[in-house]
This record gives structure tokens, C-alpha cells and sequence, in this order.
């Protein structure tokens, strides 16, 4: 088959790990028979440097046109000042609005060769393997008012964390869809004693449970999930939360799986289900992490699992996917590791070498 993939490198570590993520994917092609026309557009900080904009109309465009999209990362210091007017996170969160990417799954999986490389107790992380559906195109990193002004009194400044009923099922309905082709447990997490939109978000909660006979609805404040993610971690099957809640517990529950480096992501336009295909844009969790940028030390694993998940949700190619977390796996397994989850005993390699040898093992 043949697929139209744009890849956005972006800034700091992001070019260096997407070569990763094309290299593993490029070996699925030639193993499985697939030809994968791909497309290099800019975005982020790169984008303001060369044009003045985080997100060039054109990269929007080509993104609509394509299959999927697969990006590194975007930001750094360069762009960091508060009073810029244009910074390379909205060329993301731009992307995510403009192909209405409501749905980001964020999995969790501890793997049993890393559990001694987090800083947790291995028997409270044994067994880690959760999902956390975060929503991703509305609450308050969109809601309107968004300013900052000045009083007499001094300035002020607003965000609103605004959702409507639509959006709220559409994404509970992804986590009901989820639990129900894993363990069938669903967290749904808010902060209902304190927030309005929690308590909408909770009362459309339980009316959807009615159609999820078989799925076993907790809700949760947003205060104790943190805190239940590092005590009980392996208790989790899938969370469902809102966008900022959904930021903060992925680099909490990241921590879970030895690094940030290890986590991918995928960004949804619709409810993912068993022999469908659904639009998205993949991306490590991780961000740009200027400092580690241009120095071949970076772990492209969570890219290289981005690639997996758009294998799998987007492009239907279920053993493409597969074969590419068998080799991660695999890799690991022989005992290589990148700076960041590198342990006694084992062999520290690059971003370079860990993408060579995870794509040699595609099989
Ligand atoms: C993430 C990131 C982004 C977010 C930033 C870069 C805008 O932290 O994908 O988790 O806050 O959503
Ligand atoms: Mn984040």
C-alpha cells in the first residue's frame, strides 16, 4: 500500500528523533511491502525563523491532504520570551485545532527490562499498563477570554476553561470505546467540588455509563489521581480527563516508564475502534529539550512508538505496528539504552545507533 505521511521535525531534539521515527518507519516498508510518500514541512520555531508564523498555512494544508502526520517536537529559549507574539507552541496548538485532533492518547507501559531504571519501586510500578485520553482542542488552553490587560490596580490576566456538552462526550466516549477493548475500567477525572465544567464534565459521565453496561466508571478528583498514579499506578486501565489535567498527569505518569523519552502519543480526529482508520498526528510526549539538542543523545523510543501508533491507528497497519514495538523491545532487551534510561551493565548508545538497531530488528 501506499501511504502520504508529512513529517514535522520542529526544533531542539525534534529533528533528530523524527529521523529516527522515519528510519523504523521505512524499515516496515520494505519488510511489510509498503511505500510511504513522505512530506518534510516546517513548524514551531523553525517556522517563525523562516517565515514569522508557527504554523505556515501550507504545512495546515499539506497536513489535511495527508494520511497521517508524524512530528518530532517544538520550542526552545530562543522563542521562550513572555511578551513574544508569536511562539512555536502555537503552531501546535494550532495544528491540533486546525485538523480538530480532539483525542490524545498518552499509554503508559512499564517494561519489565526498565523497571529498575525509574525512581519508584519496582513493585509499584510491576504491571504499570494504562492509557490516559486526554482532551485536546478545547478547555482552558482554548477557551475565550484569554488576555492579559492592565488596571489601575495593576494588570490582570485571564484563561477560561470553557467546555461544551458536545465536546465532552465526544471525548468520555473515547475513553468508554478504550476501556471496553482493554480491562474495562474508566477514570474519569475532574475537579467537580471546585469547577463548574468538572461538574458538567462529571454529570455527562454518568449519563453516557448507561450505554457502557460493561465498562466500570470511577470518577476521580484531579488532586487524588496524582497522587494514586505513584502510589497504585497499577490499578489504572484507562483515565479520561480534560486538557490541562491531561497535561500535567502524562509527565507525572510518564516518570512511571523510566523517562520522558519512552512515551508517545497519538492525536485523534475520531473515536479509534478495532479495523477502522482515524486521522491523526503522532508525537512524543517529550519536548524539544534544547539542551540535549545536536548532540546524538536524545532517546528516539518515544518517537520511534509514535510511529507505531500511527501505524496502527491511522495507516491500519496493525503488523507494522507490532513488529515495531517488538523491536524496541527486542533492542532494550539486548541491553542498549540512551543516556536518559541507561542503567549498570548495560550499553549506552545514541539517538543514531538506538534507531539503527531498533530498525534492523523490524522483522
Ligand atoms: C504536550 C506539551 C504541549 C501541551 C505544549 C508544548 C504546548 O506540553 O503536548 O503535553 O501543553 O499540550
Ligand atoms: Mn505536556
Amino acid at each position: 500500500m501506499r501511504f502520504n505521511i508529512v513529517i514535522l521535525p520542529g526544533d531542539g531534539v525534534g529533528p533528530e528523533v523524527a529521523a529516527e521515527g522515519v528510519k523504523v518507519l521505512e524499515a516496515v516498508g520494505a519488510r511489510f511491502g509498503h511505500f510511504f510518500e513522505l512530506e518534510y514541512c516546517p513548524i514551531g520555531g523553525v517556522a517563525i525563523d523562516q517565515f514569522g508564523v508557527a504554523l505556515p498555512k501550507k504545512t495546515l494544508r499539506k497536513c489535511e491532504k495527508s494520511d497521517a502526520v508524524l512530528m518530532g517536537a517544538v520550542g526552545g529559549p530562543k522563542w521562550d520570551d513572555p511578551t513574544a507574539k508569536v511562539r512555536p507552541e502555537d503552531g501546535l496548538l494550532g495544528l491540533r485545532k486546525g485538523l480538530k485532533l480532539f483525542a490524545n492518547l498518552r499509554p503508559v507501559k512499564v517494561l519489565p527490562m526498565l523497571i529498575d531504571s525509574t525512581t519508584l519501586k519496582p513493585a509499584i510500578i510491576r504491571g504499570v499498563d494504562l492509557m490516559i485520553v486526554r482532551e485536546l482542542t478545547g478547555g482552558i488552553y482554548f477557551g475565550r477570554p484569554k488576555k492579559q490587560w492592565q488596571t489601575a490596580a495593576g494588570r490582570k490576566a485571564v484563561d477560561s476553561m470553557l467546555y461544551s456538552e458536545r465536546e465532552i462526550e465526544r471525548i468520555l466516549r473515547v475513553g468508554f470505546e478504550l476501556a471496553r477493548s482493554r480491562r474495562k475500567k474508566l477514570v474519569s477525572v475532574d475537579k467537580a467540588n471546585v469547577l463548574e465544567s468538572s461538574r458538567l464534565w462529571r454529570q455527562l459521565a454518568i449519563e453516557l455509563s448507561k450505554g457502557y453496561p460493561d465498562v466500570e466508571l470511577q470518577h476521580m478528583l484531579i488532586d487524588a489521581c496524582a497522587m494514586r498514579l505513584i502510589q497504585r499506578p497499577a490499578d489504572f486501565d484507562v483515565i479520561v480527563t480534560g486538557n490541562m489535567f491531561g497535561d500535567i498527569l502524562t509527565d507525572e505518569a510518564s516518570m512511571l516508564a523510566g523517562s520522558m523519552g519512552m512515551l508517545p502519543s497519538a492525536s485523534l480526529a475520531g473515536v479509534p475502534r478495532a479495523g477502522e482508520r482515524t486521522f491523526g498526528m503522532y508525537e512524543p510526549i517529550h519536548g524539544s529539550a534544547p539542551r540535549r539538542a545536536g548532540q546524538n543523545i536524545a532517546n528516539p523510543i518515544a518517537q520511534i512508538m509514535s510511529v507505531a501508533m500511527m501505524l496502527r491507528y491511522s495507516l491500519g497497519l496493525v503488523k507494522g505496528a507490532n513488529a515495531v514495538e517488538k523491536a524496541v523491545s527486542h533492542v532494550l532487551e539486548e541491553g542498549y539504552r540512551t543516556y536518559d534510561i541507561m542503567e549498570e551493565g548495560k550499553t549506552q548508545v545514541g539517538t543514531r545507533e538506538m534507531g539503527d538497531r531498533v530498525a534492523d530488528r523490524v522483522s
